[in-house]
């Protein structure tokens, strides 16, 4: 019967001393082997983070759009910018719904965007639609929409364009000294930095 113990004893002591071994030598391997990948991943990390800022941007993001949200604005003249009175995201800031000027607060590549209905003629102005973008007071891209008696019509442009921070952005109406604009969120005004430069 002792003798019987001391078998059992001797081989599971050495079985168990073999997986303690075993378990030994695969983890001193593990070891070796994270050791190699965290020298990996430190020099990768450094080159995956500077393609990172080069493709997106740094700081941001930078997005707005604004609506028009009365039914019309009416008897607008050649040059009156055009109110977007309505903020429906103004993330990073800069534009004012009370004079519908977007001031753009970090410099880079930006897209701007501007959708316009035109209302019917009649007691709230002409119809015929022409507005603009502008930078600063300079034209980027124009729009144009002219509906009939009884139906509106809506026209959009959109831009790419490299802007400084500070710089102005807004939409006004030329060429019509007396426009019935459509609101109701069909007339909007987007932008948005691409990139950061
Ligand atoms: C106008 O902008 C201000 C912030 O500049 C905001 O608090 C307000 O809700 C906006 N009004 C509308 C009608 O979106």
């Amino acid at each position: 019967m002792n003798l019987l113990l001391f078998f059992v004893v001797t081989i599971f002591s050495q079985s168990y001393g073999n997986e303690v071994s075993e378990l030994r030598e695969r983890v001193q391997n593990l070891e070796s082997i994270v050791n190699a990948m965290v020298v990996k991943l430190e020099t990768c990390n450094c080159q995956e983070t500077a393609v990172v800022n080069k493709r997106q941007v740094t700081e941001g993001p930078v997005a707005f759009t604004a609506a028009v949200s009365p039914r019309s604005i009416d008897h607008m003249t050649d040059g009156q910018s055009v109110v977007f009175d309505t903020t429906i995201t103004d993330i990073g800031g800069g534009y004012d719904n009370k004079t519908g000027i977007y001031v753009v607060p970090l410099t880079g590549l930006y897209m701007f965007q501007c959708s316009l209905l035109d209302h019917m003629a009649g007691a709230h102005g002409t119809s015929k639609l022409h507005a603009e973008i502008v930078k600063n007071g300079n034209m980027l891209v124009r729009v144009f929409a002219h509906s009939e008696d009884t139906y509106r019509d809506q026209g959009s442009n959109l831009v790419f364009i490299p802007a400084n921070k500070g710089d102005q952005i807004w939409v006004r109406v030329v060429d019509n000294g007396d426009l019935g604009l459509g609101g109701q969120f069909y007339s909007t005004f987007s932008g948005t930095m691409m990139w950061q430069s």
